[in-house]
């Protein structure tokens, strides 16, 4: 990876951005800025935009309205092949009847890089994807995931100052995303480039991203850090799609608590809102406790099931008034030691700082 040097990183700002179809409106108005080297992630469900915003990017799709800086320049209408921007496309887009060097190496070609840089750049571009030897293959000699690699390599070649990629990582299976995810991380860092990473999977988000972008049918509902996403979602679309969490509508009882169950949750952080509220629990956020009277914060229900997943245990439990939830143990000797059979009374209790309510937006 020597050959692949550093160099000065650019920011980018995406200035009321829209994108209608017909009247069908893909992008409503994306304003979003991306620090120099920053790595941003586009989470979002399917249909929600993501690859539309990374189209207006890499200019394959032309804005309704709105534009796009790179650094200082207005590329709005630049043509892709003048952005300087690498991209890795949602369904590789590789040349079939190219070989795996010569598909790699395209880039080069394209901006007319010398010769003599070729061969090094090549190697160290494969290496880096761990396909070292594999520069004489056809693509359709490769499995799913070895395409994937040789596409990431083609878009990291030239060294660009900006890498688009969309959903890079879906075709693997989860041993490999979950290595080339830190591999990515690993070559974002060597490369310093800004890098804007679209994803379903929130999980990925968080891992990888210094911020992550949310959409919901085409607007961005929050960006933020993965802590912040994670504990302070924006709304019960951010806390039903980050985290494993159940959402229960509570009634606020003032600024600093709801009512859930019957019982009082005190919440450490201003109850937004007067009505319409939902309770965000995610499930490794309580604990098991013996209840004690006058404990706030407590809620009690009936087990209803536990599933055993490894390395945790999920319990379900139905409160006294119907509510459902869950939470997760570990599975080691203590968690073990909590469990309860189905039918059982447990106890659970979740802290002021973890009592999240937001405004249920439909
Ligand atoms: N060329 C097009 N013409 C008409 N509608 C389009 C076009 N491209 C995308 N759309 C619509 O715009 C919306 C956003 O599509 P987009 O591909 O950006 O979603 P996405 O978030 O990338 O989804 P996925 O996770 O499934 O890849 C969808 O409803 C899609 O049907
Ligand atoms: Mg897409």
């Amino acid at each position: 990876m020597s050959t692949i040097a550093s160099r000065d990183t650019v920011g980018v700002s995406i200035r009321g951005a829209s994108k209608f179809y017909g009247s069908f409106r893909a992008l409503d108005t994306i304003n979003l800025d991306v620090a120099p080297g920053e790595f941003v992630s586009i989470l979002g469900p399917s249909g929600s935009g993501k690859t539309t915003l990374l189209g207006i990017l890499g200019g394959f799709v032309q804005p309704t309205s709105g534009s796009i800086l790179l650094g200082e320049r207005d590329i709005t209408f630049e043509p892709p092949h003048t952005r300087d921007i690498g991209i890795v496309f949602q369904n590789y887009a590789l040349f079939p009847h190219m070989n795996v060097a010569e598909n790699v190496t395209f880039p080069l070609r394209a901006r007319r890089m010398p010769k003599s840089e070729w061969p090094g750049r090549l190697a160290s571009a494969l290496d880096m994807v761990e396909l070292g030897g594999f520069g004489e293959r056809k693509i359709h000699e490769l499995s799913g995931g070895q395409r994937q690699r040789v596409a990431l390599a083609r878009a990291m070649i030239f060294e660009p100052r900006l890498i688009l990629m969309d959903e890079p990582l879906s075709a693997l299976d989860k041993q490999l995303r979950e290595s080339m995810q830190i591999e990515l991380k690993h070559l974002h860092r060597k490369l310093a480039a800004t890098m804007i990473y679209v994803t379903h999977d929130q999980r990925e988000a968080l891992t990888m991203s210094d911020r992550v972008a949310v959409m919901n049918k085409g607007q961005l509902v929050q960006v933020d850090t993965p802590e912040r996403l994670h504990d302070h979602p924006a709304d019960s679309f951010v806390a039903g799609f980050i985290g494993e969490a159940t959402l229960l509508p509570v009634r606020r009882v003032d600024d600093r608590s709801v009512e859930l169950d019957g019982m009082r949750l005190i919440s450490a952080r201003p109850v937004q809102g007067d009505t319409d509220l939902l309770l965000a629990v995610h499930s490794e956020k309580l604990t098991i406790v013996d209840a004690a009277p006058g404990m706030t914060n407590v809620l009690c229900g009936v087990v209803t099931e536990t599933l055993y997943q490894g390395e945790s245990i999920r319990i379900f439990l139905e409160l006294d008034r119907g509510a459902r939830l869950s939470l997760r143990v570990p599975s080691n000797h203590q968690g073990r030691s909590q469990l309860k059979a189905p039918g059982e009374r447990i106890a659970v209790a979740i802290h002021p700082d973890d009592t999240i309510v937001v405004p249920h937006v439909r």
